[in-house]
């Protein structure tokens, strides 16, 4: 059989290649003569992911929680991929960023709108008794969530808000020691940290700090800022940032909130059974003021944060424009 020119080309391709790195082109020939056809299963790793849900206790519902929480767990990886590809990029511009934070975007809306598989997808008694064998675990303890925070932001933004001015020139340590979410998972009788919080703190502390020292200059904030001052076109990635801080502190926060409501606001003595957190006070987006970038937002916006408007609003503002 002869070789079309197109498979000659290749070939020659190769030969530079392996001749380059000082290989022996026709080792690697046999390797693709004896290789299996690669599969589907193989290739995602089907078989292992599936095996990965192990309740620990006999209610069906309790393999939907722990689905659950997977699911949002890799769109999260799939949140922080964008998030690395922003801040290392050589030569960023206001496209690719733009594009990419739209792609982030994607991720939490459907992560916001398939909170429902929470709030209406699992039998309240059964959630009631299996939540009780998972203590002190709580998705309270998810670092990928947290690091997606210090990506999108100025690390100051991620202080609580009674001490965002106070600290503003600090250290990012001395920072840490106020991050917003050391206010929560507390004890509400004493004000006390959970276990699950000092776990937490314990696990993550250094990744977290090592995060933000690294992206001092690379957070979304920092290279909007760098971008604009360029003269770059940024009204299109400003749109996208907006979307992308309602998305990360009011939109999913609510519909988590509204979960926890379902399931625990109108129980107060298994609460209390649990050593009861602060979480009533803690989870409502209009008590943190969490916001990512506060400077593309009006001072109403900034001032009704978690209230009434949504992202419908923008939706109107950008027919209007
Ligand atoms: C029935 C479902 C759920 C309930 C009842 C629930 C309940 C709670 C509660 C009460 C807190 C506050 C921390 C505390 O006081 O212990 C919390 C925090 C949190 N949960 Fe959930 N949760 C649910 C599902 C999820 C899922 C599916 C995720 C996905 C990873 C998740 C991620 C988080 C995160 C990231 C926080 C911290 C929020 C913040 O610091 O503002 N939760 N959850």
């Amino acid at each position: 059989m002869d070789f079309t020119p197109e498979i000659k080309a290749k070939l020659d391709q190769l030969q530079q290649k392996y001749t380059a790195m000082g290989q022996d082109m026709a080792s690697y020939l046999d390797g693709l003569l004896y290789a299996d056809f690669l599969t589907y299963w193989d290739y995602i790793h089907l078989d292992t992911l599936l095996s990965l849900q192990n309740p620990k206790t006999p209610f069906p519902d309790e393999e939907i929680f722990i689905m659950y929480h997977q699911i949002t767990e890799l769109y999260f990886k799939l949140a922080l991929h964008e998030c690395t590809q922003i801040a290392e990029k050589e030569h960023l511009n206001a496209d690719f960023f733009t594009a990419r934070v739209k792609r982030i975007n994607a991720y939490f809306n459907a992560l916001t709108s398939s909170f429902e598989v929470m709030v209406d997808g699992m039998e309240k008694e059964q959630f009631l008794k299996f939540r009780m064998s998972l203590l002190p675990a709580s998705g309270f303890q998810s670092g990928q969530y947290r690091m997606i925070e210090i990506c999108a932001t100025d690390f100051i933004r991620l202080v609580d808000k009674s001490k965002r001015l106070e600290l503003a020139n600090e250290t990012i340590e001395t920072q840490f020691k106020y991050i917003y979410w050391k206010f929560g998972a507390t004890e509400l009788s004493s004000g006390k940290q959970t276990l699950t919080l000092k776990q937490f703190i314990k696990k993550y502390s250094e990744q977290f700090l090592a995060l933000a020292k690294n992206r001092v200059d690379t957070n979304f904030s920092a290279l909007y800022h760098k971008l604009k001052a360029e003269g770059q076109h940024v009204l299109p990635l400003a749109e996208e940032l907006r979307k992308l801080d309602l998305y990360v502190n009011v939109e999913w926060p609510l519909s988590h909130y509204k979960s926890a409501v379902r399931y625990l606001e109108k129980d107060p003595v298994d609460v209390a059974a649990t050593g009861g957190t602060n979480w009533q006070k803690y989870l409502p987006p209009r008590f943190q003021k969490r916001i990512f970038y506060p400077f593309l937002f009006t001072e109403q916006e900034v001032e009704e944060w978690g209230k009434s408007w949504v992202l419908s609003v923008l939706k109107t503002l950008k027919n209007d424009k």
